[in-house]
Formats: C-alpha cells, sequence, structure tokens
C-alpha cells in the first residue's frame, strides 16, 4: 500500500517504533474497519499524522474514517469529540478506542478555511466557528487545562537553561510567569478545541464551516485563538494581521483584549518551542515573530501595565 511521504515521516519521527509496527499493521487495520463497519475506505486525505479516508457504507452513507496511535493524543480527541456532541464540531458517529478508530460525518465541500484569501473575511467567519463551540467546562474530564501547557513550558525550560532555539532565557521566563498569572487568575474554563487553526476549520455546505481534529482542552476561550492567530501571516503584513485579528475575534466574541494579548504572547513563546527542530536548529519564524508583535500590542493597547517591564 503506497502512503504519502511527509505522513510516513511523521508517524516515525513522533511514535518511532511503535508508529512503524502501526504504519506496517495500516493495512490489516483498515479491512478490520470495512468488515465492522461494512464499508468500503476510499483514498486517503492530504495526511498529516493520522490516517484519514473517506468511506462508504454498505447503505451508500458516506462518512469519514479516522485512524490513529491509540495513545493519549486519541483518547483525548475522542473525548473532546463526545463532550462537543457535534455542537459546531464534526459528529461522531462510531469509535473503537482500543485500536483508534474514530467513524465520523464527512462533511462537504469540505475545503479548509486556508482556501480563502481575505484575512478579514476568514477572522469573522473563525469567530463564528468558534462561538458555536463555546461549550462551558464538564465537571469531570480526563482532558488537561491549560496548566499543563505551563507545566509542558517550565520543563521544557528545565531541560535548555540557556534558552530554547532562538529563545533567550529572559522571554522564557517572563512568559512562565504570565502563563502562571492567566492560569491562577483564570475565573471561568471552557471546553476548548486545543488546536484551532485554519486547517482544523471545513467548509460544511449552505456557507457553513464546521470544525474537525480536536486536541480537547480546558481554560479560557482567549487562550484557544492564539494558534489561528499566529498561523497564515508573512514578515510583511504580520502586525497588521494579527491586530485585525485581535481586533474582530475580541469584538465578535466579547472577549477580554488584554488577557488575549497575554496568552497570546506566552502561547507564541510556547509554540515557537515546539518548533525548534533539535537536529538543524531550525523553527517557525511565523510564531517566533508573533512573540514581539503580541508584546507590541500588548504595550499599544495597555501602556500602564507593568507586564513587559
Ligand atoms: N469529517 C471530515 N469531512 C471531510 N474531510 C475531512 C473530515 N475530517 C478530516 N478531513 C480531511 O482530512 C484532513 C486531515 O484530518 P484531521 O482530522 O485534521 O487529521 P490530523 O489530526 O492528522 O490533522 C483534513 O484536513 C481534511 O482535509
Ligand atoms: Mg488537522
Amino acid at each position: 500500500m503506497p502512503l504519502q511521504n511527509d505522513f510516513v515521516k511523521n508517524v516515525k519521527l513522533y511514535f518511532q517504533e511503535q508508529g512503524e509496527e502501526w504504519l506496517n499493521e495500516l493495512p490489516n487495520l483498515i479491512r478490520y474497519c470495512e468488515e465492522k463497519w461494512s464499508m468500503e475506505v476510499g483514498e486517503p486525505y492530504e495526511l498529516s499524522i493520522n490516517y484519514v479516508a473517506p468511506a462508504i457504507m454498505d447503505d451508500g452513507t458516506e462518512v469519514v474514517i479516522k485512524l490513529c496511535i491509540p495513545g493519549e493524543g486519541f483518547h483525548h480527541e475522542l473525548e473532546a469529540l463526545k463532550l462537543f456532541n457535534g455542537q459546531g464540531m464534526v459528529r461522531l458517529i462510531d469509535s473503537d478506542a482500543e485500536k483508534g478508530v474514530l467513524i465520523l460525518e464527512i462533511l462537504t465541500p469540505g475545503h479548509t478555511l486556508a482556501t480563502l484569501e481575505d484575512h478579514e473575511d476568514t477572522a469573522r467567519i473563525a469567530a463564528r466557528a468558534i462561538r458555536k463551540l463555546i461549550t462551558p467546562a464538564p465537571a469531570k474530564t480526563i482532558l488537561p487545562t491549560t496548566k499543563a501547557r505551563e507545566e509542558n513550558l517550565r520543563k521544557q525550560i528545565r531541560n535548555h537553561p540557556n534558552g530554547i532555539g532562538p529563545i533567550p532565557r529572559d522571554i522564557l521566563d517572563r512568559s512562565l510567569d504570565i502563563f502562571t498569572f492567566l492560569n491562577e487568575t483564570t475565573e471561568q474554563r471552557y471546553l476548548l478545541h486545543g488546536d484551532f487553526h485554519h486547517y482544523n476549520v471545513l467548509s460544511s455546505g449552505d456557507g457553513e464551516w464546521t470544525v474537525i481534529d480536536p486536541k480537547g482542552l480546558v481554560g479560557e476561550i482567549e487562550y484557544d485563538l492564539i494558534q489561528f492567530m499566529l498561523n497564515r501571516q508573512t514578515q510583511q503584513n504580520a502586525y497588521e494581521v494579527i491586530g485585525q485579528r485581535v481586533e474582530i475575534f475580541t469584538n465578535e466574541l466579547n472577549l477580554n483584549k488584554k488577557r488575549l494579548l497575554l496568552w497570546g504572547y506566552a502561547h507564541a513563546v510556547l509554540s515557537t518551542a515546539w518548533s525548534v527542530d533539535a537536529k538543524d536548529g531550525s523553527y517557525s519564524e511565523d510564531f517566533y515573530r508573533g512573540i514581539d508583535i503580541f508584546q507590541s500590542l500588548y504595550q499599544h493597547h495597555f501602556k500602564k501595565s507593568d507586564m513587559f517591564i
């Protein structure tokens, strides 16, 4: 079975031996699903780290099948899909938790928000897509809170006390302080997507857009928007585009701009750190640029605050 090169590379990079075994078993797993659900699995979509393909049931119903290595990430996605329960989120039709299989409603035409040109229109659509997702945090869940992101950064700093990639120690420490401050002062917690960006929002007909691929997280809505804000900007337009997004999201969703900009700074640092390639030292310049931009936007709007002194 020929597989997309980047997909194979990603699976081996993240899951190593377990990934290799899973890739070898993939044809059997697909056959298992075809039998279990009486379906025929089609050609996969463009893949990154999970095997996602359209499928047709015997009765002609079209669905999407997503095959994942059944570790923590998979269990969190399954939990998040159940908790969102199809509200602004792709609907979960069935699952096999042991084998790492999700059967999802198919979204058509299914192109991503990254196919749109206009930054402002795109941000408005994204804000509407997030609005449909807004749900208070469940009383009991296996999902982590944004405290886990703070702990992740703390651990990275411990392992790299002299800086991570292009980020010097003082910026790492400031970002960690901001994470701590925000987590300690969070008043209302929501069920969050955890990886909301252009490629996880699909057109679902009649001008509607539906969100896919939740990581599952608990925290403030403001935090969930940052990954979207960091994506799809360039050196030439970054300050303007991120600034516009901040205005659109805060207005459309009635958010706290001060906290949003602080989450922006803290998460820009974290996502830059995540992007550093240990082998060649390369990193996401877009995310790195985001650090300065969130700081400048904060200082522009809240001159008197000492958060960045
Ligand atoms: N429910 C769906 N309907 C139509 N296409 C989908 C659906 N779910 C996923 N896809 C397609 O598969 C791609 C990868 O799916 P995604 O869940 O984002 O996987 P990953 O977790 O690997 O990022 C998406 O970008 C999209 O093109
Ligand atoms: Mg995705």
